[in-house]
């Protein structure tokens, strides 16, 4: 078996070779990303959109965050999963943070925390750090403050605005957090962002001199079509091969073509003949 990836592994990784990060939310997917040794699976809470059908990450639960991530865990024996921290589970006190970060280690099995944020939540950052739980930070587009940055708007457009997410990056690095992810970005921006921290920098959107890459897993395989931002890249069109097969099976049901001999269980005709007789 494989050596499991670990976070000391992940940090050592930067300047080595690119990182991978995919979302999972269930057992199945968490399975298929590990055998496919993808570095980190993040639990993130665009399980909200994708999966719960909310219109944005807000509404998404501790508790649901821990069901989904339960699941995930089971199946991962390669990857380190990361629990997603969703809207108001850390941003109330660095005691908030601590308690329900520590819930995804040790009820959901995760490996690390997420959190969106930059020098406002550094003491939450630090006082789960303390508490011995890796903690990856998330700048730029941060979906949980989407009524202050009012839409999904790529982020550090002005110099001045570019400057204030590389002095956050610094502060996350100095907080000791592991990596960052950073989301919808200018691609130079987050190029000097990467040169000027030691810890890796996960993009989404933001160009390809980034550590790694990260995506979310149903907008890859091309499952979910709601809102397909522009750094999105659908390797596959898993919605019409879904649709495709679900209406062959209902034409088939229809038609009774579905299901055949092989399908079905017999019983011996002794028995059988026994039974009409009786
Ligand atoms: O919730 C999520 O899926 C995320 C990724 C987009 C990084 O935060």
């Amino acid at each position: 078996m494989t050596k499991p990836m670990t976070i000391p592994e992940i940090i050592q990784t930067k300047g080595k070779r690119k990182l991978s990060m995919l979302t999972a939310y269930d057992y199945p997917t968490a399975l298929l990303l590990d055998k496919c040794q993808i570095d980190m699976i993040l639990v993130g809470d665009s399980l909200a959109m994708v999966v719960l059908g909310h219109k944005d990450t807000l509404a998404v639960t501790m508790e649901e965050m821990l069901h989904h991530t339960k699941a995930v865990s089971r199946a991962v024996t390669y990857s380190v999963v990361i629990g997603d921290m969703p809207f108001m589970s850390y941003q109330i006190s660095p005691e908030q943070a601590v308690e329900n970060a520590g819930r995804f280690l040790k009820e959901g099995g995760a490996q690390a925390v997420k959190l969106e944020g930059g020098a406002t939540v550094i003491p939450q950052i630090k006082a789960i750090i303390n508490a011995g739980i890796p903690v990856q930070g998330h700048l730029g587009l941060t979906p949980q403050s989407i009524a202050q940055l009012g839409g999904f708007k790529v982020q550090g457009k002005t110099a001045k605005a570019a400057k204030k997410l590389m002095e956050d990056a610094k502060a996350l690095e100095k907080a000791g957090c592991f990596s960052i992810v950073l989301e919808a970005i200018p691609g130079p921006i987050a190029k000097l962002i990467t040169e000027n921290i030691s810890i890796p920098t996960i993009g989404i959107g933001a160009g390809k001199d980034c550590d790694g890459q990260v995506l979310v897993f149903h907008d890859l395989v091309g499952m979910f079509d709601r809102f397909v931002p522009k750094f999105v890249k659908q390797y596959l069109n898993l919605n019409q091969e879904i649709e495709n097969a679900v209406k062959q099976f209902k034409k088939e049901v229809e038609e009774e073509k579905f299901p055949q001999h092989e399908h079905c269980f017999s019983i011996n005709e002794k028995e059988l003949k026994e039974l009409k007789e009786s």
